[in-house]
């Protein structure tokens, strides 16, 4: 079959016309987003993975977008203990599907370049265009220890994640035969054959929040994962704008992208009910507890006030906004964050297969009423 050619704004678009990109976060994981000790709670295995794939493709969601993840947080659950690999992931993933854009996320420091250049490749081409790159330079301490990789300081964090994410451009580019000599990659003589499909580049996303880490995404990045408010347009126009205007000021498009975690029910009361069941009275508190000693965030480094704040943001979901309601109340906050300028949101389920059935019959078609949606044929 012949190639298709596809511009980098095609991709931008996740190859459809929706005002408002919905996808899915942090499937790959066991338990997902929610640190809850519920039964229900996300296997994260393939088997369920690849029906959510399959669900979420034929209904027209835009996109899937993992964790990258090598150890668990322990706990009663060892939170996120089992993971898949992002990139074999998001490759099975794409051959099984047929319009959905799906991610890797892949910690900079730990892939060798030219191999990662030539594993997004094939994925790119098994999906004829549908991968996605999420670059993060690092989190967790102990993973890196794990793999005999000392971690770096902050700042330099971000300079190897340059550096690496030049290199893989070159290597997708049409540049060949050419050594690279940074201050931390050096290569001889590369070659990396075939190209990204349809004569352009995977999109790349990152969720940098620090300044150097935002700065970071601002260069390099076609997404922009942050946190914006979920009640207050203004405030989340404010944030959405301003990421735009940095990145215009070094001549880039920016799209900007939010993080959601949906408890939806058919009352406002049944979803408060079902959000305070799984993150607080069965919340797993000592993953959560784990979690934040990761991060050093204890009473003592932030405060007593902070810290609590903390633990019951990270207890629903780690982190993101918490959507919490009846049909017409999540379509509204979905409406509200389009209108903020918002290109679109990655979100997460305590069960995603189980829930996303009323997501897509109750509250999907709410936003195509109102044009943030396209009608599905
Ligand atoms: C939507 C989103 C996805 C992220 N995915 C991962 C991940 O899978 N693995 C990881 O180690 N860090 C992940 N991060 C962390 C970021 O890459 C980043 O390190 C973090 O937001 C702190 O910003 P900083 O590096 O600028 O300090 C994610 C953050 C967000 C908001």
């Amino acid at each position: 079959m012949s190639e298709r050619k596809i511009t980098l704004q095609d991709r931008m678009a996740l190859h459809n016309g929706n005002k408002l990109k919905i996808g899915l976060f942090g499937a790959n994981c066991s338990s997902g987003r929610a640190v809850t000790l519920v039964p229900e709670r996300w296997s994260g295995s393939w088997h369920d993975n690849l029906r959510l794939g399959r669900m979420a493709d034929d209904a027209g969601l835009d996109f899937m977008l993992p964790i990258g993840r090598w150890k668990g947080y322990g706990g009663d659950t060892d939170y996120q203990g089992a993971t898949l690999e992002t990139v074999t992931w998001a490759t099975g993933l794409l051959a099984s599907t047929k319009r959905i854009t799906v991610f890797g996320t892949v910690h900079a420091p730990l892939f060798h370049p030219i191999i990662a250049a030539k594993q997004f490749v094939t994925a790119d081409r098994v999906g004829e265009g549908r991968f996605g790159l999420n670059i993060v330079v690092g989190w967790n301490e102990d993973e890196f220890e794990m793999f005999g990789v000392r971690q770096r300081d902050h700042e330099t964090r971000y300079d190897y994640g340059q550096e690496w994410i030049d290199a893989i451009k070159m290597i997708w580019s049409d540049a060949e035969d050419f050594d690279f000599d940074g201050q931390y990659i050096k290569l001889k003589t590369v070659r990396g054959k075939p190209k990204p499909y349809g004569g352009s580049r995977p999109i790349i996303m990152n969720a940098g929040a620090s300044p150097t880490g935002n700065a970071f995404a601002i260069r390099n990045c076609d997404a922009f994962f942050t946190q914006v408010s979920r009640d207050s347009v203004e405030e989340s126009t404010k944030i959405v704008q301003n990421a735009k205007a940095q990145a215009k000021q070094v001549g880039r498009e920016l799209d900007v992208y939010g993080v959601g975690v949906i408890t939806l029910k058919p009352t406002q009361r049944e979803a408060e009910e079902y959000y305070r069941h799984c993150i607080f009275e069965q919340a797993d508190w000592n993953a959560v507890d784990r979690i934040l000693a990761k991060k050093k965030i204890s009473p003592e480094t932030v405060g007593a006030e902070e810290h609590q704040r903390q633990r019951n943001g990270f207890a629903q979901g780690m982190g993101g906004l918490a959507i919490v309601g009846d049909p017409d109340r999540v379509a509204q906050i979905f409406i509200n964050l389009s209108q903020a300028g918002l290109r679109g949101i990655g979100v997460s389920f305590v069960n995603y297969l189980d829930e996303l059935p009323y997501f897509l019959d109750e509250v999907m078609p709410r936003l195509e009423r109102v044009g943030v949606r396209e009608k599905r044929s």
